[in-house]
């Protein structure tokens, strides 16, 4: 019998490398684990429990928040609180960060989340999922919103969790990339791919062409020449695209290709969040061998300056990404 590797056993046993580990990074990663089961389960019942909808409250975002945003963020607070590891969360669906509680001032940690990305999609059974962060503290004693203004060069571990057909659950601690998948019948994570790595070249784009007027004419030519069977790529590329980050990021790791959310006239920092969703999925395609680019510099050089901060999101493989910057250079 092949023992089974669970998310657990894997930590610890990356723990038990380090000989200096105290074991809080790993009661993070596996709180995150529970919650992450927790999360699976309230999206496939939530149909069942009236859960899905419109919670009405909106968020800081200026978006209206569904009833699982909500939801899934309390379970999140909630789990990391017990772990009593953390410092500080910043999270999607929260105004400001979050102080630790009573006994855990001196955490190493802080964690940024998305607790549900996706969300337009509830209700119509297409893959939604969750995005965390850790950084360590920047400064010793109680942390606070200025402990995330750093990097994602600075990342400890992050990774995301896709609520699909199966349960996802794909982190680093940069010492490469590793999946997970939920097996109900023992209600554990179980190892199933170690050290993900994306396609040198793929050929599926990835990008809301809704946005083609008011994107940049760069944009519109790079596209243009991705769909033409004359391009620099050796040939014409497919269409897909999800509309939520974790699926379209999941899909272009494993089979290569491009996924874009740049800047438009509307938006001239983006869509997507810097904090909870570009340096997290950056820190990933890095370590599977890809890149990820705000248009201009690599996502993880950037210096948050709010913890709701937006950014251009262009992520993929080398060959792609490149190809990209040829016609932003
Ligand atoms: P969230 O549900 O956390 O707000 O994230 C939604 C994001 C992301 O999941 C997706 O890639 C993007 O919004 C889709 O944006 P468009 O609707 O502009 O394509
Ligand atoms: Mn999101
Ligand atoms: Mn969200």
């Amino acid at each position: 019998m092949i023992p089974t590797q669970t998310l657990t056993r894997f930590v610890l046993q990356e723990e038990h490398k380090h000989p200096q580990s105290t074991g809080e990074l790993s009661t993070l990663l596996t709180s995150i684990g529970l919650g992450v089961k927790i999360i699976s389960n309230l999206v496939a019942t939530a149909g069942l429990k009236g859960l899905h909808g419109y919670s009405g409250r909106t968020n800081v975002q200026g978006e209206d928040t569904y009833k699982l945003d909500d939801e899934a963020d309390s379970v999140l607070v909630d789990i990391l609180g017990a772990s009593g590891h953390f410092g500080s969360l910043v999270s999607e669906e929260r105004d400001g960060a979050i102080e630790a509680g009573e006994g855990s001032e001196n955490a190493k940690y802080v964690v940024a989340f998305d607790p549900l990305d996706g969300s337009s999609n509830i209700g119509s059974n297409i893959p939604v999922g969750t995005i965390f962060t850790i950084f360590r503290t920047k400064t010793p004693g109680k942390a606070s919103a200025e402990d995330f203004m750093q990097p994602g060069t600075n990342v400890v571990a992050a990774g995301y969790s896709v609520y699909g057909s199966m349960t996802s659950f794909v982190y680093s601690c940069g010492h490469g990339v590793h999946g997970f998948t939920l097996d109900p019948s023992i209600g554990e994570f179980v190892l199933t791919e170690e050290n993900i790595r994306i396609p040198e070249q793929g050929n599926i784009y990835s990008a809301n062409e809704g946005y083609w007027d008011i994107w940049d004419t760069r944009m519109q030519e790079f596209m243009t020449s991705l769909r033409s069977k004359n391009n620099k790529l050796g040939g014409a590329y497919t269409s897909r695209y999800v509309g939520s980050l974790v699926a379209d990021f999941d899909r272009t790791m494993r089979k290569g290709g491009i996924f874009l959310h740049p800047a438009n006239q509307k938006r001239e920092r983006g869509k997507l969040r810097l904090l909870y969703e570009c340096i997290p999925l950056a820190f990933i395609m890095e370590q599977a061998g890809g890149r990820a680019i705000d248009e201009s510099m690599n996502v993880l050089d950037i210096n948050p300056e709010g913890i709701h901060d937006r950014c251009p999101f262009v992520v993929g493989g080398k060959r792609e990404i490149e190809y990209f910057e040829s016609f932003f250079g």
